[in-house]
C-alpha cells in the first residue's frame, strides 16, 4: 500500500531546479504550494515561519510524468492489478497520468467500460484515460463504436496485446479514428511471422532452444501500416518499437510528413535478448527483447525524436502465472516503478540523450500525442508535480513495487535517477524527500 499525506497549509519546495516544458530547459526555481494548490513559482521564494520547507537542492521538480501505455487489468483480472494498485505503482514511478489499455476481460470496447474507468479514476491518485479497443472484443474484425466511445472519454483506439492484423480492417480503423480525431495505437507484430516465437530469433534463441520471433515481424507490419496511414492521412502511433528497421521506417515516414509517432519502453532501451539466458519469465515480453543493434537503434530513435515517447507497457502478471515454464508464462513485465531509473541509466548515463530530452519524452510529448491538457505549473490549480534526484544511484528491490504483481527483471539492478516525491490531487507521496 502506498502511503500519502493530505497537503494542508503552506509548503515551500526550496533550493532546487525545475524542468520547464516551454523551454525544454532545467532552471533554478522555488515552488510554493498552499492547501495543495500551486501559488508561487520564482527563482527564489523566501521561507516564512508559517511554511513547511522541503530542501530540494540536488533535486529537480517536474510536472507529473505521463505514461500512455499501462495495463491496469480492470475489469476482470483484478488479481493481477486494479485501477487502484496500478495508480499506486504509477505514483511510485513519478507518473500522475496514465492511459490504460483495453485488453481487459471483457475488453474495453464500449462506452460503458470507458465511462466506468473515467468515473473510478476520480477517486484515485492519478488521472487515468482509457484507450479503447479498435475492434469488438479485440478480435480484429468488426470496428467498435468510435463516435460513442470517443464521446465517453476514450483518448485513442488500439487492440494492444494483439496487432490489428488485417490490412482492410486497419484501413477502416484509421479512417474512423480520423473522423473522431483520435490516434490509433498499433502493436505491430505480424502474426504469421511471429508464429509461436517466445523470444527474439537469434543465436541466443538457438542456443536456448526457444522458438524465435524475427525482427521482421515488427518491421514488416510497420512498413505496411505506414503505407496505409499515409494513404488515409490519419494519425498512427507505434507502441513499444523494438527493431532498428522499424525505427528507420518511422524516421523516413516522418521526414516525408506522414503523421506517425513511436514509443520506446524502458526495457527495450536497456535489455537485449541476452537477458533471456536466465530463463527468468519476466524477460518474456511482446515484442521480445532484441539484439544489441536494435537496442542501440531504439536509443538513438528516442534521442533524435524519431520515437517521441517513453512509455512503460507496465504489464502485471501474477506470480503463479509467471512461475510456469517459459513457453506457458504470459508475456509482459511491470515497469512503472523502475522506469525513471532504467531510462536515465540507458540514455543519460551512456550520454545518448540529455536529461531534458528524457523528460520531454516522459512529460510533454505523451500529452501532446494523446491530446491531453498541457497545463503545466498552472497557478491556483492542483499541484501536479514529480520531484526527482537524477543522480541518485539505487538498487531496485521488491519493496519499491506498489503494483499487485511482481514480474520485473530489474530486481538487484543498479539504477540511476530516483523519484523522491509526487504531488497530485491534493496529496503528497514521500519517497525520501
Ligand atoms: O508483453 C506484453 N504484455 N506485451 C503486450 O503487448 C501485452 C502485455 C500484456 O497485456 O500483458
Amino acid at each position: 500500500m502506498l502511503k500519502t499525506k493530505k497537503l494542508t497549509g503552506k509548503l515551500l519546495l526550496q533550493g532546487g531546479k525545475a524542468y520547464l516544458p516551454e523551454k525544454n530547459a532545467i532552471e533554478k526555481r522555488d515552488l510554493l504550494i498552499e492547501d495543495g494548490l500551486l501559488t508561487g513559482m520564482e527563482k527564489s521564494i523566501e521561507a516564512s515561519e508559517d511554511m513547511e520547507v522541503i530542501d530540494c537542492s540536488s533535486k529537480i521538480i517536474t510536472p507529473g510524468f505521463t505514461d500512455i501505455h499501462v495495463h491496469f487489468r480492470e475489469p476482470g483480472q483484478e488479481y493481477k492489478e486494479t485501477l487502484k494498485s496500478g495508480s499506486e505503482a504509477a505514483i511510485a514511478g513519478g507518473f500522475t497520468t496514465v492511459c490504460c489499455m483495453p485488453n481487459t476481460d471483457p475488453a474495453i470496447d464500449a462506452q460503458e467500460s470507458v465511462r466506468f474507468i473515467r468515473q473510478r479514476q476520480e477517486e484515485l491518485l492519478v488521472d487515468i484515460y482509457p484507450v479503447a479497443a479498435a475492434t469488438k472484443h479485440r478480435e480484429g474484425k468488426e470496428l467498435t463504436e468510435y463516435g460513442e466511445i470517443a464521446a465517453a472519454g476514450a483518448v485513442g483506439f488500439t487492440d494492444d496485446g494483439s496487432p490489428i492484423a488485417d490490412s482492410g480492417v486497419m484501413r477502416k480503423v484509421l479512417e474512423y479514428a480520423k473522423i473522431v480525431d483520435k490516434p490509433v495505437l498499433q502493436h505491430a507484430e505480424d502474426p504469421g511471422l511471429k508464429a509461436n516465437g517466445l523470444m527474439h530469433e537469434s543465436k541466443v534463441s538457438t542456443a536456448l532452444g526457444l522458438p524465435g520471433t524475427p525482427g521482421i515481424s515488427e518491421t514488416a507490419m510497420v512498413y505496411r501500416d505506414i503505407q496505409i496511414a499515409e494513404y488515409v492521412g490519419a494519425r498512427l502511433h507505434f507502441q513499444h518499437v523494438s527493431t532498428a528497421g522499424a525505427v528507420q521506417l518511422i524516421r523516413e515516414a516522418k521526414e516525408r510528413g506522414v503523421k506517425v509517432s513511436g514509443e520506446a519502453t524502458p526495457h527495450h532501451l536497456m535489455l537485449t535478448d541476452e537477458a533471456v539466458r536466465t530463463f527468468d519469465t519476466s524477460t518474456k515480453v511482446n515484442p521480445p527483447l532484441r539484439s544489441r543493434k536494435d537496442v542501440d537503434a531504439v536509443r538513438k530513435g528516442v534521442a533524435d525524436g524519431t520515437l517521441d515517447v517513453i512509455a512503460t507497457d507496465h504489464a502485471p502478471h501474477a506470480l503463479q502465472e509467471k512461475e510456469q515454464t517459459f513457453d506457458l508464462a504470459p508475456p509482459g513485465m511491470i515497469g512503472l516503478e523502475s522506469a525513471l531509473g532504467v531510462v536515465i541509466k540507458a540514455l543519460v548515463a551512456s550520454k545518448i540523450a540529455n536529461l531534458e530530452t528524457v523528460l520531454e519524452r516522459l512529460i510533454v510529448n505523451p500529452r501532446r500525442l494523446m491530446q491531453l491538457p498541457e497545463n503545466y505549473y498552472t497557478f491556483k490549480d492542483t499541484a501536479n508535480l514529480t520531484i526527482i534526484d537524477p543522480k541518485e544511484e539505487w538498487v531496485f528491490k521488491r519493496e519499491h513495487v506498489k503494483s499487485r504483481s511482481q514480474n520485473s527483471p530489474f530486481y538487484g539492478s543498479q539504477l540511476l535517477g530516483r523519484v523522491k516525491g509526487v504531488l497530485n490531487r491534493l496529496e503528497i507521496a514521500d519517497f525520501g524527500l
